[in-house]
């Protein structure tokens, strides 16, 4: 598979989720393991563009595909417009569930689920943030898209 747009090659267990082979094998540590069950968000990357739980993804399952983690998404030292709205509007505060919600929030913006605050939150919801960081994220999206 490609990976933040290099082609990496790896030979794992055919029960390795795409969340321990990036974080594990590949050393991609920004992807997080909240809850391991699908049921947080902090494990979001994008698998050819879309965003999935990389927690309930097999590794071998995206065999061919391109994924973007939270690693992939800045240019250098230059912060994607997401990262940096959210570093503006303080999305965050410990920080855990932030590389989820950016991914997340990267996908919406280009799904255009940004009509409004209702909507973002709609779209936004399965990333918990056990800091509550909730207003500040969509306030964060919804400057990241006025950017965008
Ligand atoms: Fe994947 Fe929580 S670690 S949803
Ligand atoms: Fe702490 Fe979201 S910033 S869990």
């Amino acid at each position: 598979m490609k990976v933040n747009g290099k082609a990496r090659t790896l030979d794992v267990d055919s029960r390795v989720t795409l969340l321990d082979a990036l974080r594990e094998r590949l050393e991609l540590t920004g992807t997080k393991k909240g809850c391991d069950r699908g049921q947080c968000g902090a494990c979001t990357v994008h698998v050819d563009g879309r965003r999935v739980l990389s927690c309930l993804t097999l590794a071998a399952g995206a065999d061919g595909t391109a994924v973007t983690t939270v690693e992939g998404l800045a240019d250098g030292a230059r912060l994607h417009p997401v990262q940096r709205a959210f570093a503006e509007c303080d999305g965050l505060q410990c920080g855990f569930c932030t590389p989820g919600q950016v991914m997340s929030a990267v996908a919406l913006i280009e799904e255009g689920h940004t009509g409004s605050e209702a909507e973002v939150r709609e779209y936004m919801s399965g990333n918990l943030c056990r800091c509550g960081a909730y207003q500040q994220i969509v306030a964060a999206v919804l400057q990241a898209k006025e950017g965008s």
